[in-house]
């Protein structure tokens, strides 16, 4: 017996750097606007799957709490997975992807549900990689250097950011895009995404209530501050912009 589990140990030990380095090689993957299921192995096509948390449920706190994460990233973003899974089924759509999903039936009066569910399935998955523990600051120079030049300075980008998603009326989400070579902030209600358009989504933050009530109840200022001071990744953003 003493041998057998001896064995054991030696072969997990010699297993252990390879696991390592393929938790590493995900964990490095650049993950973009238009790539990052297809590079973070995340399922593209029917049927969807609720992608994995780039962090621990508990990793945003004391900013975003585990509360508020097990029902918008466990009830919320997983009920748009079930939704779209039930609505494309046995359909044409079920072999499209996701982005594909999104602009057929961006166009198609039938499909507003479908659309509805697939691009708040790609708006939340794109949110929670636009925060992560310990953000905020500001972005490196590359990205710096461009918005103070498209937005005279990086307070007067912080001022729009904060004016769009605070002045978002109802449901929606504030957006950096970049959109023939200028940055731009836009809004867009309810589950539109600039996916449809010409501009390039670089960060989001979700100004649904459902994002924030549980720790900021009404406050969407306080919870837009907090966004912008601890938890907007700009490395994400940084990796959208330079490709
Ligand atoms: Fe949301």
């Amino acid at each position: 017996m003493q041998q057998f589990l001896k064995r054991k140990f030696i072969k997990s030990s010699l297993l252990l750097p390879f696991f390592m380095l393929g938790a590493c090689k995900i964990g490095f993957n650049k993950i973009t606007s238009t790539n990052f299921f297809s590079q973070n192995k995340m399922s593209n096509h029917y049927p969807f799957q609720l992608p994995q948390l780039p962090y621990a449920k508990n990793a945003l706190a004391p900013y975003i709490s585990e509360n508020t994460i097990n029902y918008h990233y466990g009830k919320h973003h997983q009920a748009y997975i079930t939704n779209l899974n039930n609505l494309i089924a046995n359909t044409e759509l079920a072999t499209k992807t996701l982005e594909e999903i999104i602009k057929i039936s961006a166009s198609d009066k039938t499909k507003t549900a479908i659309f509805n569910n697939a691009a708040q399935v790609w708006n939340h998955t794109f949110y929670w990689h636009s925060i992560m523990p310990n953000g905020g600051g500001k972005p490196s120079t590359d990205l710096l250097k461009k918005i103070e030049l498209d937005f005279g300075s990086y307070e007067n980008f912080i001022a729009e950011f904060k004016n769009a998603a605070a002045t978002q009326f109802g449901s929606g989400w504030a957006w950096l895009v970049l959109e023939e070579n200028k940055l731009k902030i836009i809004k867009t209600g309810n589950a539109e995404t600039p996916l449809t358009t010409n501009a390039k989504p670089l960060l989001t933050i979700d100004v649904w209530e459902h994002a924030y009530y549980l720790d900021f109840q009404n406050a969407r200022p306080n919870y837009i501050d907090t966004f912008l001071n601890h938890l907007i990744n700009w490395n994400f953003a940084y990796q959208n912009f330079k490709n």
